[in-house]
């Protein structure tokens, strides 16, 4: 499923872009979605997959 229509970043590109202690700013930037140029309306989205490896990340080390 496409998250950022402006760039054509889909889900699995962005999941296989983070990594769990990346900001959405990073994300994004890592993903070339910049603030100059996009629409940003795929912000959310970007949040949403950096929160989940930040708490994918929790979990993983409270069960070790
Ligand atoms: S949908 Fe991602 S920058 Fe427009």
């Amino acid at each position: 499923m496409y998250i950022c229509l402006c760039k054509g970043i889909t889900t699995s590109a962005a999941r296989s872009a983070c990594r769990p202690d990346m900001s959405t700013d990073e994300l994004a930037s890592c993903l070339g979605i910049d603030k100059d140029g996009c629409c940003g309306k795929c912000m959310r989205n970007i949040q949403s997959i950096a929160e989940l490896a930040s708490g994918a990340q929790a979990v993983a080390r409270a069960q070790a």
